[in-house]
C-alpha cells in the first residue's frame, strides 16, 4: 500500500482506540495490524472478536465482534475461507460447528475456559440417569462432546428464553451454577445444576458492589449473570456481554461499572468518551491468551485447525441450531 494511504489508515484505526490506548503504544500496534490485515486478504480470511478480546484486537482487525450468540450466529453467515476466531476454544468449536466448511482457526491452543473444564459428557449422562426425562440445557461455554449429550444449548443472552421454551416444569441447566440460579430467580421452571463457576465472575462479592457505590456516588451497577446471585440482586441490571453494551448506548449512565471482564470495558468506553468508566474488573486469563502477534502467526501458518470429532458433531450442532431457532 502507499505509505501516505496506509499512514492515513493507521491513524483512521488509531481514532476508534485513542480513548483507551496510549499514543506511544500505538506504534508497535499498528505494525502488527498491518501485517494482519494483508494476510487476512492473501488468505481470504475473516476474524470474529469476542467482546473480552483487547480493544487493538477487537476494534482493529475484526470484522464481526459480539457475545457468544452473536458470534454463533455471525459463523454461520461467513462467507470466506478463514474463520480466526479471537476468542476461547468453546467459540472457536462453535464456528466450526456452525459453519463446518470453513477453515477454522483458535491463535491459542491454550484459551480455554474454566466452566468448559468443570464438565464432562460423562457427567452429563450421570446427570440423565438421576433425573429421567429431564431435559438438559447446556451453556454454549462447553465442549462440543459436551453439547452432543444435550438437548439444547444456551447462552447468557437467551437462557432464560430457552428455558421457558420448552414447555416443561423441570430443566437440567448446566454447568454454571450461578448462571442457572440467577435465571431460576426469573422463571417458574424449576432449575437442577451442576457446580461450574466462572473463574473471572466468582471472584465479584455484593461488597464490591456496596463499595463502589459508596466510593462512587450515582454509579449504575452492570454485573454479567456468570456473577454469583447476590452480586447480580445488588447490581442495577444483568445481560450477557452484548446487552451490558445496549445497556450502556441506550441509557448512556453518566457514571458506570461493568462488573466483568476488564476488556469489555475498554471496548466499550471506546465508543463512548463521554461517560465516566469505573473498572473494578478481573482479567480472564484465556481471552487474554489472544494477542495481535498469535493473531498474526495463526494467519501466516494457517493454525491452530479447529478438528472436531466427527462422531460428536451432528449432536452437538443441533443443541446449536435448537438453540438458534429460540432466538
Ligand atoms: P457472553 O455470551 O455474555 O459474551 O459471555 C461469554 C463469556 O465467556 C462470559 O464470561
Ligand atoms: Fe470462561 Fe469466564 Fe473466561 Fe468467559 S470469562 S471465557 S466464562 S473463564
Amino acid at each position: 500500500m502507499h505509505e501516505t494511504r496506509q499512514e492515513t489508515r493507521d491513524e483512521a484505526l488509531y481514532e476508534k482506540v485513542r480513548n483507551v490506548i496510549p499514543a506511544f503504544e500505538w506504534p508497535v500496534y499498528a505494525q502488527e495490524i498491518d501485517a494482519i490485515m494483508t494476510l487476512k486478504k492473501q488468505r481470504n480470511a475473516v476474524i470474529l472478536a469476542h467482546n473480552y478480546q483487547t480493544p487493538e484486537i477487537y476494534h482493529c482487525v475484526s470484522d464481526l465482534v459480539g457475545d457468544s450468540l452473536a458470534l454463533a450466529r455471525e459463523a454461520m453467515a461467513v462467507d470466506a475461507d478463514v474463520i480466526v476466531l479471537a476468542g476461547v476454544h468453546f467459540m472457536a468449536e462453535t464456528a466450526k460447528l456452525m459453519n463446518p466448511g470453513k477453515t477454522v482457526l483458535i491463535p491459542d491452543l491454550g484459551a480455554g475456559c474454566s466452566l468448559a473444564e468443570s464438565i464432562t459428557p460423562e457427567d452429563v449422562r450421570e446427570l440423565r440417569r438421576r433425573y429421567p426425562g429431564v431435559p438438559v440445557i447446556t451453556y454454549v461455554n462447553t465442549s462440543a462432546a459436551v453439547k452432543a449429550e444435550s438437548d439444547i444449548c444456551c447462552t447468557s443472552g437467551n437462557a432464560k428464553a430457552v428455558v421457558e421454551s420448552l414447555g416443561v416444569p423441570r430443566v437440567i441447566m448446566i454447568p454454571d451454577e450461578y448462571l442457572a440460579k440467577n435465571i431460576a430467580a426469573e422463571t417458574d421452571v424449576e432449575i437442577i445444576t451442576w457446580k461450574g463457576h466462572c473463574e473471572v465472575h466468582e471472584r465479584f462479592a455484593p461488597q464490591d458492589v456496596r463499595e463502589l457505590r459508596d466510593s462512587y456516588p450515582g454509579v449504575t451497577v452492570l454485573a454479567h449473570p456468570e456473577c454469583p446471585p447476590e452480586v447480580v440482586e445488588e447490581a442495577d441490571f444483568s445481560g450477557s456481554t452484548a446487552m451490558m453494551q445496549a445497556f450502556v448506548a441506550r441509557e448512556k449512565p453518566a457514571r458506570v461499572a461493568l462488573l466483568t471482564e476488564c476488556s469489555m470495558s475498554d471496548n466499550v468506553a471506546a465508543h463512548h468518551p463521554e461517560l465516566e468508566f469505573i473498572r473494578p474488573c478481573n482479567l480472564c486469563p484465556h481471552m487474554k491468551k489472544i494477542t495481535l502477534g498469535n493473531i498474526r502467526q495463526a494467519l501466516e501458518t494457517m493454525t491452530h485447525e479447529v478438528i472436531i470429532d466427527p462422531s460428536v458433531t451432528e449432536r452437538a450442532r443441533l443443541s446449536v441450531e435448537r438453540m438458534l431457532a429460540v432466538k
